[in-house]
């Protein structure tokens, strides 16, 4: 398969083999990619450069998304060692650990600043960096949870922040349209990574969820991969601010079997 053969991209939000956006860089690296990545922090940086090496990726940087200079300086050493490129993916979100349990009233001001400012504005930021160096007929792609559309306990303000994410998506998908670009989401079902052990109770949630959904089974990132590979080539040529489902037909769901038990 060499669906992006000839394709540069840029993975933002990496932690660990367990990350969405792990899935996402192999899925690109197998359809004939050339990817660059960047991490949060410091303490990642021993996780990240291991499988930076396993797909060959030399350029490794990190980039704290909520600091507008080290975006300005990820993009400048970018467009020095890596060139231009064709698809920025944007797998990132933060939220304190007592904004994700208990009762969405009790967020605080200061919690949901944090969380919108990292899991939403952050896209905003770093497509407006990345422009100058981004190809025609470039694809953006993010990550959302069903948990912006419709109540789910204890995601709280990552709820809210996800909402304003997508919303973003549309936006963006606006603005940049004319020029032949593409952005789009994907809205994936629970899976276990670093983030998700943040929020409260969510093995009871995945468990749950693996239980309800129309496949009865977990989603892997190996499913989000494939999804991202389809969104971020040609094929999906025609396809931008949507917000695509990999989540086992969860979302269309309204009254099960079980949930009448
Ligand atoms: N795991 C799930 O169940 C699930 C479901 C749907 C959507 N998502 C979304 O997928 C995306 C990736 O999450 P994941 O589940 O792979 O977890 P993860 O912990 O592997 O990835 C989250 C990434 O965000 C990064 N990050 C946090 N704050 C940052 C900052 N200030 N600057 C730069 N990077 C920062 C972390 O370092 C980490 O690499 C997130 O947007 C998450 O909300 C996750």
């Amino acid at each position: 398969m060499d669906l992006l053969k000839g394709k540069k991209a840029l993975i933002v939000g990496i932690a660990n083999d367990h990350s969405i956006a792990w899935g996402i860089a192999q899925a690109l690296k197998q359809a004939g990619a050339e990817l660059a990545f960047s991490y949060a922090g410091e303490s990642l940086e021993r996780r990240v450069r291991p499988l930076a090496e396993q797909l060959g990726v030399s350029f490794v940087q990190q980039c704290d998304v909520s600091d507008d200079a080290q975006i300005a300086t990820l993009f400048e050493k970018l467009g020095a060692e890596f060139g231009s490129f064709d698809i920025l993916v944007h797998s990132v979100a933060y939220a304190k650990r007592e904004d994700l349990s208990g009762r969405f009233i009790d967020s605080s001001r200061d919690g949901w600043r944090l969380a919108m400012d990292i899991s939403a504005f952050s896209l905003v930021a770093l497509t407006k960096a990345a422009l100058p160096l981004l190809n025609p007929n470039a694809n953006i792609l993010t990550l959302s949870y069903y948990g912006a559309e419709k109540v789910v306990a204890n995601y709280n303000v990552m709820g809210v922040a996800k909402a304003a994410l997508e919303a973003s998506v549309r936006y963006l998908a606006a603005d940049l349209g004319p020029d032949g670009l593409r952005v789009n989401a994907i809205s994936a079902g629970p899976i276990r990574t670093l983030s998700a052990s943040g929020i409260g109770n969510f093995r009871r949630l995945h468990k749950a969820f693996t239980n309800a959904n129309p496949m009865r089974r977990a989603i892997t990132i190996e499913d989000v991969g494939n999804t991202a590979l389809w969104l971020c080539s040609d094929l999906a040529s025609g396809v931008t601010g949507e917000v695509v489902y990999v989540d086992g037909g969860f979302n269309v769901l309204g009254m099960s079997e079980e949930s009448q038990a």
